[in-house]
């Protein structure tokens, strides 16, 4: 797909629901007492992966409209073990959050994935899991995942890396403890909708800046979940605005929570005009409206303490670096090399061939930013949804475009991308 420059965007959208958020309320719809109507529900392959294995698992979803499911729930240890091997596809989220579920369900599981999935490590679950008397093991630290149910012991668990999907699985496990409090320590903040969709659903959370501890719950309950939208897939859509003149762009209904939008943070020292609006709470979350603006921009360093709240956000990072006055810096981002593809190689390799300065380090990148535009050329997504994003606003910023190798990977999270990229086009 080959994504030509354009002179300037203008729209008013909303975005697709939460990719995160959408994933845990159909996990946790599914062992919450009676049905939970989902609102808002952002659909994409990865998604439809958590559909397909909790309808495995023998829960049954109706889905209303491309945007709402219904979810009857089987209760908290109502799973069935399925004949087959559950297939998490690209989906990590689900393949690290479920375990922590079927931690305590009776039977034996197994999770599969595609080829990227079943290169990213799994041990980081599996090793808290198993200190919590869980049957769990991996292929070599990989994928296929093999789970056995059974009882549970509460621990207190310091994060080695940040990671919000491992916390969420220990999380996720100490709902089913015989007894206690289960906590986990994260050194660097990651996003916590885990634990404000289990407050929401009745369970016992203590959450501290540094910590999060659930309790044994008998019972979920929900009745109804919103998803507001994706900070994720705005995020290209914010990254094109800012780099070409002219632009404008209004995003309703996005979430804010503080742990996914360090990109904002990042933008502001930059110089970037981007201006919250019409603040509110959305499906229990931090929420509202944003108005973006393009700007120039000043080079920036980012260091291991922001990474987390930006780590889906970091290869547009580099993108908006190439295009600034001055240097720019990523430190303590080496997670980026385990992501659906190593992230610093993609982005890195991807933007030089499009004539950027850039360079990797072992867990970052260092750019020399020049604020023209990019030559263009083609470049690679590695079958990464998040690279293959990079590469469609590189063309749109670019003098002579960009062929998106490998750009069908956007629907693992955001099918309607190029769609909506191209209705922006003034
Ligand atoms: C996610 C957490 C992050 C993020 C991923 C989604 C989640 O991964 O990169 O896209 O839903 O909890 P890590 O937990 O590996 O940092």
């Amino acid at each position: 797909m080959k994504v030509e420059p354009a002179s300037s965007v203008l729209g008013h959208l909303a975005v697709p629901g939460d990719k995160s958020i959408s994933h845990r309320t159909v996990l946790l719809g599914a062992i919450a007492d009676g049905e939970t109507r989902i609102s808002g529900f952002g659909r994409s392959a990865d998604t439809e992966a958590t559909i397909a294995a909790v309808r495995a698992l023998g829960v049954r979803v109706y889905e209303s409209d491309s945007e709402t499911l219904h979810v009857f729930g089987v209760g908290l240890r109502g799973l069935k073990p399925p004949r087959n091997a559950i297939d998490c596809g690209n989906a990590g989220t689900l393949m690290r959050l479920l375990p922590g579920i079927l931690a305590g369900q009776q039977g034996s599981f197994e999770l599969i994935g595609d080829e990227s999935l079943s290169g990213r490590p799994m041990e980081r679950i599996a090793e808290p899991l198993r200190r919590m008397g869980v049957a769990i093991e991996t292929t070599d630290g990989h994928a296929p995942l093999a789970i056995e149910g059974g009882d549970v012991q509460p621990i207190s668990y310091e994060l080695p890396v940040a990671s919000a999907q491992v916390k969420s699985a220990v999380l996720l496990a100490g709902l089913f403890a015989s007894e206690g409090e289960t906590t986990v320590v994260e050194p660097l903040s990651v996003r916590d909708h885990t634990e404000t969709m289990l407050e929401a659903g009745g369970a016992k959370i203590r959450r501290r800046q540094k910590s999060a501890s659930v309790w044994p719950v008998e019972r979920l309950e929900f009745g109804e979940l919103e998803v507001p939208g994706d900070f994720s897939a705005a995020a290209p859509l914010i990254t094109a605005t800012t780099l070409l003149a002219g632009s404008e762009l209004t995003v309703h209904g996005v979430n804010l929570n503080p742990r996914r939008i360090g990109l904002l943070g990042v933008l502001e020292r930059m110089g970037g005009r981007v201006t919250v609006f019409n603040r509110r709470r959305i499906g229990g979350e931090a929420g509202g409206d944003l108005d973006v603006r393009s700007s120039e921009l000043v080079g920036t360093e980012v260091d291991a303490q922001e990474v987390p709240l930006l780590v889906d956000e970091l290869p547009l990072f580099a993108l908006l670096a190439v295009h600034a006055h001055g240097d720019s810096v990523l430190r303590g981002a080496a997670e980026l090399r385990a992501k659906e593809t190593d992230r610093i190689e993609a982005v890195v390799d991807g933007l030089r061939r499009l004539g950027a300065h850039i360079r990797a380090t072992e867990d970052g990148f260092v750019v020399r930013g020049v604020p023209t535009r990019l030559r263009g050329g083609s470049m690679d997504s590695r079958g990464d949804h998040r690279i293959a994003m990079v590469a469609a606003i590189a063309g749109l910023v670019s003098r002579e475009g960009v062929e998106v190798e490998g750009a069908e990977s956007v629907a693992v999270s955001f099918p309607g991308f190029f769609d909506l990229l191209e209705s922006l086009r003034r």
